[in-house]
């Protein structure tokens, strides 16, 4: 098992030009075979809102749900690096409330970082968190908790002056000290220029290839996500299609009366027929 990554060792991979690559992840069971997978880096998305709770957007997402699932994932991925997304309006309050949410996160999960939405406009709150020791991850571009700004869930940058504002909150978002930034359905050109312009890494979703690296919500890349499949989104397997296989051929066993077999049971453990013979006479 490879050494658990940090921002320093993220960093040198984004220098020598090799690809980071990151998943979402909610809980123990998935994270224990993100670990095995040896993935670079885990998210523990707000995404949960949507994947885990049902919801149709981000927006419900508390802390403390969002602790709940983060701990659940370190404790399952104790090799890989952590980041823990910071959920609708922990932040945009004030930048006093965006270094106490931010430092529950880390505290309470035991993350190595935290990521917010925004660009420019969280500046003052990504420099805060840096300050207070804590790495930051950016998240630029079509971001889902200002999805009823945007009015929905559309491509960002697109057309001279909003390419402009794109690669704007990039570099503000790296001047207040993000090691990281997420570029969400940016323009694959836009996408390269950034990713090329600035040091921090990038990390792309819907956003291209010449990114730093990739981030795809699991649920989404396992096809667990049902119908909905965004044109980014690769299912790289079936597991959803395979699971509910499962869940049908037990349901029919269970119903034949041919699950459990023999095999499945402790029929070492029984006492003589005889004896069980006098229980059923007794009783
Ligand atoms: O919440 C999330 O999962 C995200 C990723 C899609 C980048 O923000």
């Amino acid at each position: 098992m490879p050494k658990k990554n940090t921002i320093n060792t993220l960093l040198e991979m984004k220098a020598r030009g090799e690809k980071i690559s990151q998943l979402t992840c909610y809980d123990f069971s998935m994270a224990r075979l993100v670990d095995a997978a040896d993935v670079n880096t885990i998210l523990v998305g707000d995404s949960l809102g949507m994947t885990m709770q049902g919801y149709s957007d981000t927006l419900p997402v508390t802390m403390d749900e969002m602790i709940v699932y983060g701990r659940s994932v370190v404790r399952g991925a104790p090799n890989v690096f952590v980041i823990m997304d910071m959920p609708f309006m922990s932040y945009q309050v004030s930048v006093e409330q965006a270094v106490t949410n931010a430092g529950r996160l880390i505290k309470e999960t035991g993350a190595n970082a935290v990521k917010l939405e925004g660009g420019a406009a969280v500046k003052e709150q990504i420099k805060a968190i840096v300050d207070s020791g804590i790495p930051v991850c950016a998240h630029i571009g079509m971001t889902p908790q200002s999805a009823n700004k945007f009015g929905g869930f559309k491509v960002q940058g697109k057309g001279e002056e909003n390419a402009r504002q794109v690669l704007e909150d990039a570099l503000a978002v790296q001047e207040a000290g993000a090691f990281m930034c997420v570029l969400e359905c940016v323009p694959p050109k836009l996408a390269a220029l950034i990713s090329s312009k600035v040091e921090m890494i990038t990390i792309g979703i819907g956003a291209g290839a010449a990114c730093d690296g990739q981030v795809l919500v699991n649920q989404d890349m396992i096809g667990m996500s049902g119908s909905f499949k965004p044109k980014f989104v690769k299912h790289f397997a079936e597991i959803g299609e395979a699971m509910t296989q499962a869940y049908r051929d037990y349901d029919a066993e269970v119903k034949a009366g041919t699950f459990p077999a023999p095999e499945h049971t402790y029929a070492k453990s029984d006492c003589s027929d005889e004896f069980l013979e006098q229980l059923r006479a007794e009783y």
